[in-house]
């Protein structure tokens, strides 16, 4: 299917416009040049360059081992890859926990270096005061609540969070003090549909949903995953849009036989 593409760049009032004026918002992750472009041409407005590089890119179990220079350089090929997007870096574990101070000055960095255009953080009232200063410093935010990842070793596991009304209270608390502080917009990752909703209507700014139902200002999804290139991970909330795995593997094992039996390179594909 064709998709209108915008040809301005997308900035952060913009997304904040979108809500206002009821279009939902397509954000999906991005991690190098190539397939950046490629998402960028398809019209999201917004990617992420997640710390699901750590899984996606790098192999490793959970996000935690990500470093703020790994982001940088991988953000690096997506920024140049961007000509309509917004693009979004993710603070990794242990960039903005220690100080409000360091925080910021991580923040500034990875602005500066890999020319994102915002960051993303997890984390609700704790990172608060962490938000204030990066937003009095001129650094869009996009807050992250519900499943965090990055506190995996807490939670021991990426189950549903907010289930129980005193957690879904308090998330919505959260979120209503990240939207006060000035976030941009908001991710909620696997949370029940109905509070999201009550999230989305009680703050100004646009939630991004992830297994938060369709009622949320906009989705985001790993862009492997709902291309169907992460083997063996279908949770509930996920759709793949396509089946590239198998695609690549038959590709290539092409590729291996043609090599093999001598079909590859022919005349025309020599010199
Ligand atoms: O790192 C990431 O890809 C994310 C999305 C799942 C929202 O945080």
């Amino acid at each position: 299917m064709s998709v209108h593409v915008q040809t301005s760049r997308m900035t952060t009032s913009k997304i904040r416009q979108m809500k206002q004026n009821g279009e939902k918002i397509a954000m999906i992750t991005s991690y190098d040049f190539t397939l950046a472009s490629l998402v960028d041409q398809a019209g999201v407005d917004m990617i992420l360059v997640g710390d699901s590089a750590s899984n996606i890119v790098c192999g490793n179990q959970y996000t935690l081992p990500i470093t703020v220079d790994e982001m940088i350089f991988l953000t690096r090929g997506v920024v140049r890859a961007a000509q309509h997007a917004l693009v979004v870096i993710d603070m990794p574990f242990g960039s903005y926990q220690v100080s409000e101070e360091e925080a910021v000055r991580n923040a500034i960095r990875m602005m500066k270096e890999s020319g994102a255009d915002a960051v993303k953080l997890e984390g609700s009232e704790e990172i608060l005061p962490a938000v204030q200063h990066m937003i009095k410093a001129g650094v869009p935010v996009c807050a992250h609540l519900g499943l965090t990842p990055q506190s995996v070793n807490q939670f021991g596991g990426y189950g549903l969070r907010a289930k129980e009304e005193a957690e879904a209270d308090k998330l919505l608390r959260d979120a209503q003090l990240l939207d006060k502080a000035g976030c941009f917009c908001m991710v909620l990752e696997k949370i029940p549909a109905q509070l999201a909703e009550k999230v989305t209507v009680a703050v100004s700014c646009p939630t991004i949903g992830i297994g938060a139902g369709p009622k949320c200002d906009g989705q985001v999804l790993v862009l492997h995953d709902m291309l169907g290139l992460n083997q063996g991970f279908k949770p509930k909330f996920l759709r793949h849009f396509a089946e590239l795995a198998d695609e690549v593997k038959s590709a290539v094992g092409d590729y291996v036989m043609a090599v093999r039996d001598q079909s590859f390179p022919n005349a025309e594909e020599s010199y």
